[in-house]
């Protein structure tokens, strides 16, 4: 039987540490697809037109080690605002989120755009400084000579360009159930997360 959980949030919120433990223990596929889109603002960083990138993209692009980077987030968000290059994505999105046996797909428009009739919706979100300073140290664990005020910048710059868009801004649906892990470790906000999912399982 498919079901879909739809996880959104800003930058950094935790989505993909909650959502690969959630995708763990439901049995269920998990997609960041956060990755396309880095995939095609990644490819545009040498000139690729974004559109033709993302009619483009094929599953090897999203295996490449630096998608991670803040220069590519920030590509990645200056894609987001085309509307032909979400259009392109679409597709594979929902079907992704149909697939037999269940799926957790997690970016900013899942609950709203992608899977509006999502079995589970959940938005992620915690204060700019606190995601920001977990990132800092996921990025400068990797070994990225990356500062802390760059990666504030980064966080909030997209967090404006994500929440301002004409097209799939981010916001939550109004069914998601909101977890701030502002203050919660990752053990309390992956257990959030799943009562929350149990409750819609009924
Ligand atoms: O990991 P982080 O939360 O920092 O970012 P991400 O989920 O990898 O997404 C990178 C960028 O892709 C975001 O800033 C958005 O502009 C865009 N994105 C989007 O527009 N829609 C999605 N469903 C997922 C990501």
């Amino acid at each position: 039987m498919p079901f879909t959980i739809a996880i959104d949030g800003p930058a950094a919120a935790g989505k993909g540490t909650i959502s690969k433990a959630v995708a763990a223990h439901f049995g269920f596929a998990h997609l960041d697809t956060g990755l396309l889109y880095r995939a095609v603002g990644a490819k545009t960083l040498d000139g690729t037109d974004p559109i033709a990138a993302a009619l483009a993209l094929m599953a090897d692009d999203l295996e490449t080690d630096n998608l991670r980077t803040p220069e590519v987030a920030q590509a990645a968000s200056k894609v987001a605002v085309i509307s032909e290059v979400r259009a392109a994505l679409v597709d594979f999105q929902r079907a992704f989120a149909r697939r037999a046996g269940g799926a957790v797909l997690d970016g900013r428009d899942i609950g709203t755009v992608i899977c509006p009739d999502a079995e589970a919706k959940l938005f992620v979100t915690a204060s700019a400084e606190v995601r920001a300073e977990r990132r800092y140290l996921e990025l400068a664990g990797k070994g990225m000579s990356v500062s802390r005020e760059e990666v504030l910048a980064d966080v909030k710059e997209r967090d404006t360009r994500d929440r301002e868009r004409a097209e799939a801004p981010m916001v939550a649906a109004k069914d998601a159930v909101v977890i701030d892990t502002s203050s919660l470790g990752i053990d309390e906000a992956v257990a959030e997360a799943i009562a929350a999912i149990e409750a819609r399982r009924g």
